[in-house]
């Protein structure tokens, strides 16, 4: 393998740049060149090749955002499209591909590793929903802008002893919406695959109310509800007053945590030993703190499961 291309490919994570870094830095370690593709699978498609060299990805491993930039690209859904991506790829003397992303882009590099063509893929979104890696590149950044939101937040609702209902990104997945739940400390934390129990929550408000509780924190992932209606619903069974917070896109940005900084360095350099090792079709990840190789299948199955024990403890905390 002489030639190495990477590409970062749909929702941008932050530790995006430390995996890009490492992805390039360890290619020329090993007397491998390697090829940033520019806007992921559209810039495959376009020939939107840039080569890197050590110099490229400094300055850049404490950046948010990815600075091969993203897309999220329809074409290479198809079968045509997969096939032009391998000849492009192909055509510019490229080897091996990098793809830093989702399940989504997971499932087009699946596509090109089923065509023959040599790829790795590279864990990277905030909602931790991928299977067979404990965490992916981006989560924890986005989980401590959560908490930092929110204990703003407390701030303003305990002076006014007000409820407040916060939504949170996730798609259809838990992992942010309970673990910053859980380290803010809310009181409430609702989550897919788990019924909110409408109840029982104005219970516990109407309770913490009776304490002289200063305030309650409720987060909501938005694979569950909007934060609207959960705050409509609070109101309409007890008449209690609610404010409500999105947090939106801002979960996705800003520098990234120590612990995103680390991965996105362990399983850059992950990535193109298994390249040069002949791996192809596999994420690599890590499980119990062990980098491990996870076939695309398995990674991209829908089976992500909420850790149990952890939702059980922020209910018996927030008593
Ligand atoms: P993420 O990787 O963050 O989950 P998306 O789901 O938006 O993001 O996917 C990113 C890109 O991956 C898509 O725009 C498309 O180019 C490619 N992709 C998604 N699903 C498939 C698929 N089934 N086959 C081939 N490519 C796909
Ligand atoms: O997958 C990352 C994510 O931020 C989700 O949490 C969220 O539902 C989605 O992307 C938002 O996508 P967009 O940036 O296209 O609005």
């Amino acid at each position: 393998m002489k030639k190495i291309a990477v590409l970062t490919s749909g929702g941008d994570a932050p530790g995006m740049n430390a995996a890009i870094r490492a992805v390039v830095r360890q290619s020329i370690f090993n007397q491998v060149s390697v090829v940033g593709i520019r806007y992921g699978y559209q810039g495959l498609l376009e020939g939107d090749y840039l080569p890197l060299e050590v110099g490229s990805v400094g300055d850049i491993i404490h950046k948010g955002g990815t600075s091969l930039f993203t897309s999220r690209c329809p074409e290479f859904k198809t079968e045509q499209g997969q096939i032009h991506g391998m000849r492009r790829l192909q055509k510019n003397g490229i080897d091996g591909l990098v793809v830093i992303g989702g399940d989504g882009s997971f499932r087009g590099a699946q596509k090109l590793s089923r065509l023959g063509f040599p790829t790795v893929g590279i864990p990277a979104t905030i909602d931790n929903d991928i299977v067979g890696t404990d965490f992916t590149i981006g989560f924890d950044t986005a989980v401590n802008t959560v908490i930092e939101a929110i204990d703003k937040v407390r701030d303003t609702a305990t002076s006014l002893e007000r409820i407040f209902v916060i939504e949170v990104m996730g798609r259809s997945k838990g992992d942010i919406a309970l673990w910053a739940g859980l380290s803010a400390g809310a009181e409430s934390i609702l989550v897919p695959g788990v019924k909110p129990d409408m109840d029982a929550i104005v219970k516990r408000l109407i309770q913490g109310k009776q304490r002289h509780k200063k305030h309650s924190i409720i987060v909501v992932a938005e694979g569950v509800s909007s934060a609207d209606q959960v705050a409509k619903a609070i109101t309409e069974k007890s008449g209690l007053e609610t404010r409500v917070t999105v947090l939106g896109h801002i979960q996705r940005g800003g520098s990234p945590s120590a612990a995103d900084r680390l991965l996105g360095s362990r399983l850059g350099a992950r990535a193109v030993d298994q390249l040069l090792a002949g791996k192809s079709g596999v994420m690599v990840g890590v499980k119990n703190n062990c980098l491990v190789d996870v076939p695309f299948e398995i990674a991209i199955s829908e089976n992500h499961e909420l850790s149990i024990s952890l939702y059980e403890l922020a209910q018996s905390l927030a008593i």
